[in-house]
């Protein structure tokens, strides 16, 4: 039997099980190989190679430019870094708003060229038929609703999303729009934890927050800003784990003083 074999590896069924046995469960976004070994070898159960890629990898304001390509390119980096946990992977802006065709190509571009096993896609009623059609190839999709940053435009700001009793109803709606289609899982951005944990017990699918309180069946955070890489994000939900930024910067530092005053290398760290 290989060393493989023994990793219990994490599927959709799993994280199903995982919420009737009322375990949690703990996602986090990933992008390159190196640091998703790091996260499977700690025991994450699901990393999410998120369009998130846009801003912390790429520097942009939003998530829309990022391509497919550069999802695939992403997501394939995780992939081989990967033995035990689900890697989900989002469907860019532009991607899947088209058509359900244009959207199951574009999740099966995603699956045979990288090996992730599930994307995500934002929205609600207005994607089921695209979410269906994805199905139909056996790929299973995460959801997303609340705060769905690719459409910042339309909404023209990140604060906390279905305070209003309309948009509330109208989300748990599509929660339960997004169960009957089949997803696997939902995640819930940036909403009232009171709201959320309403619709963690009303549907059976887990339900993964961010920004939506401790009532769900897991939590998913950006990688960069829990590492505390980025240090220009302080929002409410946010619990910082490392300072990053600030031993990244120290350790350069460091090393600009040792070339500078000829003291690297030594002659220990020379052939
Ligand atoms: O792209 C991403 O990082 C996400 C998380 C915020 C859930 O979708």
């Amino acid at each position: 039997m290989s060393v493989h074999s023994e990793v219990k590896k994490i599927t959709t069924h799993v994280l199903q099980e995982m919420k009737r046995n009322g375990e949690k469960i703990a996602m986090l976004t990933a992008y390159d190989f190196s640091l998703a070994r790091i996260l499977d070898h700690a025991g994450i159960d699901v990393l999410l190679v998120g369009d998130s890629a846009s801003n912390v990898m790429a520097g942009h304001e939003t998530t829309l430019p990022i391509t497919l390509d550069q999802m695939i390119y992403h997501a394939s980096s995780v992939v081989r870094a990967v033995q035990r946990a689900l890697v989900v992977v989002d469907l860019p802006f532009g991607s899947y708003q088209g058509n359900s065709k244009e959207a199951l190509q574009s999740a099966i571009r995603i699956m045979k060229e990288s090996g992730a096993h599930a994307v995500k896609l934002e929205g609600g009623r207005e994607v089921k038929e695209s979410i269906e059609r994805i199905l139909t190839a056996g790929v299973p999709v995460m959801g997303h609703l609340g705060l769905t940053p690719q459409s910042i435009y339309k909404f023209g700001t990140y604060v906390v999303r279905a305070r209003e009793e309309e948009e509330a109803q109208r989300l748990v709606e599509d929660a339960h729009t997004l169960e009957q289609a089949g997803c696997f899982a939902i995640v819930l951005e940036k909403i009232p934890a009171t709201l959320a944990a309403r619709v963690a017990q009303e549907v059976k699918i887990p339900i993964i927050g961010i920004g939506a309180g401790n009532g769900v069946d897991g939590q998913v955070l950006v990688l960069h800003d829990m590492l505390g890489i980025n240090n220009e994000f302080h929002p409410r939900f946010l619990r910082r784990y490392l300072n990053l930024y600030d031993e990244i910067k120290s350790a350069t530092g460091r090393y600009i003083a040792d070339v500078k005053n000829r003291d690297f290398p030594n002659e220990k760290e020379q052939y």
